[in-house]
């Protein structure tokens, strides 16, 4: 066997260098963090870093939540904070600050960020004190908000459409679906092995046969006569896009595009019946799907009733004035 390297031992000023040498060339797409360990706003990715006690890393108990930052306006950031408190409050996580306060973090993150376009997400853990289990050990709960530039999904999925399969990854209880933790290993799973099997996502089905979620996106369907249909928000997450997305539909409807707009269960076989099929979501906007376990969804091409919604969704995020919250950017 050779003989192996010793492993080196560092200084504070010998690993903080390292830090900096070890930024990948990836952070160049991370503009700012804000750390409630830190107190402030960091802008070097090299210093974009958590405790490893902070019990969110080694016990996975903290909750997160993405807006984004569209043509230097936050998005729906007031609605995704609600939500990443209902899921704090469901965590058992008492937030460090009042709500007041992590919005105006989260606002001043972005403004330090300096980019008009990118996605800002917010974690609350526990927060850091030790390496056991329960957090009575916590020194109290901790805030990390990162302003990033998300990879987009290829142009492909939206004027060719998606293929998806049937996950076999079980599905999270309904308790863990509804709560946005960073309990993601089923998410990643799903996305893992729909990849392998030449698929873009993966497909959640509960155990009465019924229509889940994505990975990290809702489901929704338009039957052949013209009703759009989404699964009920009881054992999935309530996604911010498709909520959104069932209040945009209604234009739809009295345009005559639609018939009806129905929240309910749906039965894999009334799905697979669909004319069209599409995920929402944060990240992956309104894309249509045509390929489900390699059948044809629909005529196999990507429907117009996706098409119209993306768009009504794109006009919302640049004109929703009541959905905008201007973002301070420094002067110079
Ligand atoms: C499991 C899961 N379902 C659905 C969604 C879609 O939610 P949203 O539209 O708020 O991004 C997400 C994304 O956050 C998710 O992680």
């Amino acid at each position: 066997m050779p003989e192996l390297e010793p492993t080196p031992k560092f200084t504070t000023d010998q690993a903080i260098a390292r830090l900096r040498q070890a930024a990948h060339a990836k952070a160049a797409n991370f503009y700012a963090m804000y750390s409630s360990v830190l107190g402030g706003i960091v802008t070097d990715p090299a210093l974009m870093v958590l405790p490893l006690d902070d019990h969110m890393v080694h016990r996975g108990h903290g909750v997160f939540d993405t807006a984004i930052l569209a043509n230097g306006m936050l998005y729906q950031l007031d609605p995704h904070l609600d939500r990443l408190l209902a899921s704090a409050k469901m965590a058992r996580i008492s937030p460090p600050f009042p709500r007041e306060q992590l919005r105006q973090i989260v606002i001043d993150a972005a403004a330090a960020g300096r980019r008009r376009e990118a996605s800002v997400r917010y974690w609350l853990s526990a927060g850091p004190g030790g390496f056991g289990l329960a957090p009575g050990e916590c020194v109290g709960s901790s805030f990390y908000v990162i302003v990033f530039n998300a990879e987009l999904y290829p142009d492909s999925y939206y004027t060719q459409g998606l293929k998806v399969v049937t996950s076999s990854v079980p599905i999270k209880p309904p308790f863990f679906a509804r709560v946005k933790s960073t309990n993601y290993l089923p998410n990643v799973l799903v996305v893992l092995e729909a990849k392998d099997r030449g698929a873009d996502n993966g497909i959640f089905i509960d155990e009465r046969g019924m229509v889940a979620e994505g990975s990290n996106m809702n489901v929704a369907f338009v039957t052949r006569d013209g009703v759009l249909r989404h699964p009920r928000f009881d054992s999935i997450l309530s996604g911010l896009t498709v909520q959104r997305v069932l209040q945009l539909a209604r234009r739809l409807v009295e345009q005559g595009d639609l018939r009806d707009i129905r929240i309910a269960d749906v039965p894999v076989e009334e799905a697979r019946a669909a004319a069209e099929m599409m995920l929402t979501g944060s990240s992956i906007k309104i894309a249509p799907v045509v390929e489900w376990d390699g059948r044809p969804v629909g005529d196999g091409k990507p429907g117009p009733i996706a098409k119209k919604l993306l768009d009504l969704w794109r006009e919302d995020v640049r004109q929703a004035t009541d959905q905008l919250i201007p973002v301070p950017y420094p002067e110079d």
